[in-house]
């Protein structure tokens, strides 16, 4: 794809990466995505902000072929994708300097192995003039990396966001709008990547908030034209405010748990909660990220495997809880053969969450009546703690 005008200054170079499905060989990439990178042209000097992952480099060197000057590589965040190029454009450029946050230095020395003598470390809230054009960076650590930094240009009205308020998304539209696609994969992109980091992101939010920005261009996915669109996603996402919904990541192995969950399902619902059952055999843990965003309660179901939970739950189980989502009640669901000490071993796995654990439910076998009376009673325990949620 070539280099699209987005001002007289300001250029998109980079690349989308139609057909890449999986990211840190961890994260499913359903749409794909796209690494940004952005020129912007004072009328003195040359900043060329992030690049791409380095697998797409050629795409990069073609839209910058005849771009004759780079002063500055603006590097926002060391990873790869955004990082992974900048050695092959210091070589195309010999004469420019690499600017980088503190933190960014030293990621960028360990990671990528540049010359120190061409890393530069800005400060926060440092000035950076490019003659009639100028980049302020905005210490933002944490989205994702501890190194990371926004950059906004003044004169242009854009804050360059690298990781922050991205998306997973390949598309050839340049722009978001206000189109609801790109708020699902932020919401996406938002519970696989920066959820862990929510404390953080309110802090930025507030420190941005004086900043007169009219678009936000993120280094993952379109431009943000209508910043208030993703600001407002984003400030609800951060938010303390839980949603009535209940999500329920299970396993079943000869139909005892799914039982359960099926029984389970029908008596939340019966109870008007939201209710989002995750088979991990099919599930796409992006899904079930995105639903934990704004869950009150997660119910985790299992068979027994020697003794233990099932490895499927056991994963997901230490994923919601390296995620960190704002969940208040949990439960463990499950059945077992002939003896489980799976629901205290997921127990353990959850010292992240700062949840109030409602009720463990092991079945020997198939459930019977009174387990199908205990998960009765365990959905009306979750729709009493519901009740007051703020
Ligand atoms: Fe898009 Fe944290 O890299």
């Amino acid at each position: 794809m070539k280099a699209k005008i987005i001002t007289e200054r300001v250029t998109w170079m980079g690349a989308v990466d139609w057909n890449r499905r999986l990211f840190d060989s961890l994260i499913p990439l359903p749409e794909g995505t796209s690494y940004n990178a952005y020129l912007l042209r004072g009328s003195e000097k040359t900043a060329l902000i992030d690049t791409v992952d380095p697998e797409k480099v050629d795409l990069l060197l073609a839209q910058l072929a005849d771009v004759e000057q780079v002063d500055y590589i603006v590097s926002q965040h060391s990873e790869q994708d955004h990082a992974g190029a900048i050695p092959v454009i210091m070589e195309k450029y010999p004469q420019a300097q690499v600017l980088c946050s503190e933190k960014g230095r030293d990621m960028l020395l360990y990671h990528l192995e540049m010359d120190p003598e061409r890393i530069r470390v800005v400060a926060d809230d440092e000035v950076l003039s490019l003659g009639d054009r100028s980049l302020r960076f905005i210490y933002t650590p944490w989205v994702h990396w501890p190194e990371t930094m926004c950059s906004f240009c003044e004169e242009e009205g854009i804050l360059f966001s690298c990781d922050f308020f991205g998306s997973h998304l390949a598309t050839s539209t340049l722009y978001a709008d206000e189109n609801p696609q790109v708020i699902i994969a932020a919401k996406r992109y938002y519970a696989e990547i920066m959820m862990p980091f929510r404390s953080f992101i309110k802090k930025h939010l507030v420190k941005l908030e004086p900043v007169p920005f009219t678009m936000i261009a993120p280094s993952h996915g379109p431009i943000y034209n209508k910043p208030e669109f993703i600001l407002d996603a984003y400030k609800d996402w951060v938010s303390d405010h839980v949603a009535n919904k209940v999500v329920i990541p299970y396993i079943s192995m000869h139909g005892s748990t799914e039982a359960m969950v099926t029984h389970l399902v029908s008596s939340l619902d019966a109870r008007s909660i939201e209710v989002h059952p995750f088979d991990l055999t099919v599930t796409d843990i992006g899904e079930l990220a995105m639903a934990l965003v704004d869950a009150a309660t997660i119910v985790i179901g299992t068979p027994t495997v020697l003794f233990g939970p099932h490895p499927f739950v056991f994963s997901a189980t230490h994923l919601a809880n390296a995620l960190r989502p704002k969940l208040r009640f949990a439960a463990i669901i499950g059945s077992y053969g002939w003896g489980t000490k799976a629901a205290e071993q997921l127990t353990e796995l959850i010292p992240n969450l700062k949840v109030e654990v409602l009720g463990t439910l092991m079945c020997k076998g198939l459930p019977r009546e009174e387990d199908i009376a205990n998960l009765d009673a365990l959905a009306q325990n979750i729709y009493e703690h519901h009740q007051n949620l703020d």
